[in-house]
């Protein structure tokens, strides 16, 4: 293999620089050339490329954001698009693809990488943490501390003010964010998509909890898990007390790295590249038990679905 391509596709994580710089500088370093593809699969399809260097990826480990920038890109899902993508690599002799993303990258990549027999080895870069064979993803780390950061702040309020509040995290699929800060912030509830709650039941503790001199609570709501809006409002309803709700939105998805995500993202980087080495296709990078995991793509993007019940738990019998 001559000449790689690495590119980087949905929702953008702290890390993926990261990733990118390890792409690019260690198959450099294996005597490999790289080409950088701009907006993910969009430039993939209109030829966006542009060569990386060991020099071009300097001063971005430390950098949310990816320089690659990236898309959602509904054209790849076509026929057409694709033959377009699999046209633009000919014309670069791009023989292998490294695709930093979450899931709709990895079916993309899975897709396009089978109709065509094209190399293609997936990295996990989403901050929701919902990728099968891997640990953690690039950015989780990251966005849980950014998101734990603003809930301690909101807790100084909260508690000042005797109040309920509502703090809405990202994740329209997914209870990972939600469930870490729900347990690293001391939350009293957590609202997700993989798991019914019961507002009659929140409504009673809250109420039985101020019997006993509990004077705030801080219930967390992932994006997917409920309209957060709607639960204050019914909190308020039935018990009477003052709620705030809080959306923290995209902040989660900015930032410097953590050390944990720019460590994944060195060493995943890295991994793939061996990988389209080896002449490996349809694979995704993961970590298991702090060891780099191989496995296929149709294996990968069978998202993790199983809320982390036993945190749900333990943050209800510490409430
Ligand atoms: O990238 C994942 C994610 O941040 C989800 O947590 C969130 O639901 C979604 O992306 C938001 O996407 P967009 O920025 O396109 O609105």
């Amino acid at each position: 293999m001559k000449r790689i391509g690495v590119l980087t596709s949905g929702g953008d994580s702290p890390g993926m620089n990261a990733a990118i710089r390890s792409v690019t500088r260690y198959a450099v370093y294996k005597g490999i050339e790289v080409m950088g593809i701009y907006r993910g699969f969009e430039g993939l399809i209109n030829g966006d490329f542009g060569k990386l260097t060991h020099r071009s990826v300097s001063n971005i480990i430390n950098r949310g954001g990816t320089i690659l920038k990236s898309a959602r890109c509904k054209e790849f899902m076509t026929e057409e698009g694709q033959a377009k993508a699999r046209e633009s690599l000919e014309k670069f002799q791009v023989e292998g693809l490294v695709v930093i993303g979450g899931n709709g990258s990895y079916r993309g990549a899975h897709a396009f990488g089978n109709k065509f027999s094209f190399p293609c080895v997936c990295v996990p870069g989403t901050i929701d943490n919902d990728i099968g064979g891997t640990d953690a993803t690039i950015g989780a780390d990251t966005a849980v501390n950014t998101a734990l950061s603003a809930i301690d702040k909101i807790r100084d309020t909260a508690t000042s003010l005797e109040r309920i509040f509502i703090v809405e995290v990202m994740g329209r699929e997914s209870g990972f964010i939600a469930m870490q800060v729900g347990l690293s912030g001391g939350a009293e509830d957590v609202v997700v998509p993989e798991m019914n709650y019961d507002l009659e039941k929140m409504c009673e503790d809250i109420k039985n909890g101020h019997q006993r001199g509990k004077i705030s609570w801080i219930i967390i709501v992932a994006e997917g898990g409920a309209k957060s809006g709607k639960i204050a409002k019914e909190i308020t309803e039935r018990t009477g007390f003052e709620t705030r709700v809080t959306v923290l939105g995209h902040i989660q998805r900015g930032g410097s790295p953590t050390a944990f995500d720019r460590i994944l993202a060195t060493r995943l980087g890295a991994a793939a590249v061996d990988l389209l080495i080896e002449g490996q296709a349809d694979k995704a990078v993961g970590i298991k038990a702090n060891k780099i995991n191989i496995v296929d793509l149709n294996v990968a993007i069978q998202k993790k679905i199983e809320a982390e019940i036993e945190l749900y738990k333990l943050i209800r019998i510490l409430t």
